[in-house]
């Protein structure tokens, strides 16, 4: 991937932090529904993860929120689904990608949701300093995660456990360097 190796001479050693979050709206996606789709604005990643176990449906409600991110040209792709039914999840964007978007299905008779996500990039920026967060919650608990100022989400993890139908989740962020809320 030739591409690649010239993106990455472009990783300068400054970093700077983005702009203001916006809070999540508590949207509660996904209830009764078959699907869910949430793309960021043009331009943001996902900042905001916010989940609770709804009381209709037993499953994870989600809302989320975005933070700008990206100026200019960007390049943008969906995966195709990351896992099949009642499986784990590790998934991280292609490198030097962010992730602006995601969606899930349900599969009946599966009380599980296959899920894809749309990941970003800008060709003048590159990533480092990248993390994962220990899981964020138990199983059914209620959880509002802010991806740190200056970083940006790239990844996650759904731990799964069908036995105990358990789902647990972590998030796996850098930061960005040069920022890439200026025109290149
Ligand atoms: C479920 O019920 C509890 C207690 O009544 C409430 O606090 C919570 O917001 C409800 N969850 C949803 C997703 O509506
Ligand atoms: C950017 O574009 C290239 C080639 O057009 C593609 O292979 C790559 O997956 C794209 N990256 C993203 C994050 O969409
Ligand atoms: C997730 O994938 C990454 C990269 O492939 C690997 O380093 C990491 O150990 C994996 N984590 C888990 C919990 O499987
Ligand atoms: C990475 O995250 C872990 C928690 O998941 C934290 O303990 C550690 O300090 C972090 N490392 C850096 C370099 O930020
Ligand atoms: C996880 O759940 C506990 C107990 O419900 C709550 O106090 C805490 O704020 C939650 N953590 C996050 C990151 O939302």
């Amino acid at each position: 991937m030739p591409g690649l190796k010239i993106h990455l001479l472009f990783c300068v050693l400054l970093a700077r932090g983005g702009s203001p979050t916006e809070g999540p709206e508590k949207r509660w996606l996904v209830d009764n529904m078959k699907s869910m789709r949430y793309v960021c604005p043009r331009g943001g990643s996902v900042s905001v993860i916010t989940s609770q176990l709804s009381n209709k449906t037993k499953e994870r409600v989600w809302d989320f929120a975005c933070k700008a991110s990206f100026r200019g040209f960007i390049n943008c792709s969906w995966t195709d689904y990351v896992n099949s039914v009642d499986e784990s999840i590790n998934f991280s964007c292609p490198p030097e990608s962010l992730i602006s978007g995601v969606e899930n299905l349900r599969v009946p008779p599966h009380k599980d949701r296959r899920w894809k996500f749309y990941c970003c990039e800008k060709w003048s920026v590159c990533y480092t300093k990248c993390n994962w967060t220990q899981y964020i919650n138990e199983s059914n608990e209620y959880f509002s995660w802010q991806v740190p100022e200056g970083f940006y989400l790239v990844g996650a993890i759904r731990y799964h456990d069908n036995v105990v139908n358990k789902r647990r989740w972590q998030y796996r962020y850098c930061a960005m360097f040069p920022v890439a809320l200026t025109d290149y």
